[in-house]
């Protein structure tokens, strides 16, 4: 069943694009994260925090202003771990919860753990050697 579009008074589009750039602020200083993404992002960052804020426009909003590939960026980005993931969840999870109340900041969160999980199958997930050899079990 498609979602339906969170109506929250207070969250909009200037609302989001707030949460976006404080989440990137504190994933600059993180120590593990904040070099991966300066080494993708060497420039302005205006473009990828207006992407974002679009991507998660398109998330809860439904606003379809997104319309990027996510699983490709981030399988060709290199050195990243699955404990990365759990990283970027955390500082996701601090900050919808210092700049929502508690009912919008589970939406935002189980948002990013369900888009996070199926990124994390696209990037790490491999078939044990065994199932990729021998004949096909009866
Ligand atoms: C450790 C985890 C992650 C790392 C290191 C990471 C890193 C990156 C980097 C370096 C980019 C490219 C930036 C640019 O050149 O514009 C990117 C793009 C993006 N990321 Fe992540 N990311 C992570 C997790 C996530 C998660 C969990 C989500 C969603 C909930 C997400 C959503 C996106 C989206 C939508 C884009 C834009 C893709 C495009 O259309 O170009 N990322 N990410």
């Amino acid at each position: 069943m498609e979602e339906r579009p969170l109506e929250r008074e207070g969250v909009d589009r200037a609302f989001i694009g707030r949460l976006v750039r404080e989440f990137y602020r504190r994933v600059r200083h993180d120590e593990r994260l904040g070099p991966i993404f300066g080494r993708e992002i060497t420039g302005d960052w205006e473009p990828h925090l207006e992407k974002m804020t679009d991507f998660w426009c398109s998330v809860i909003l439904k606003t379809r202003s997104y319309q990027g590939r996510p699983v490709p960026a981030h399988v060709k980005l290199k050195g990243v771990t699955e404990d990365d993931f759990d990283i970027w969840l955390s500082i996701f999870a601090e900050t919808a919860d210092d700049l929502c109340d508690p009912d919008t900041a589970k939406v935002f969160v189980e948002r990013a753990e369900r888009i996070a999980q199926s990124l994390k199958l696209a990037m790490f997930f491999r078939l044990p050697v065994a199932a990729t050899r021998g004949p096909m079990p009866a």
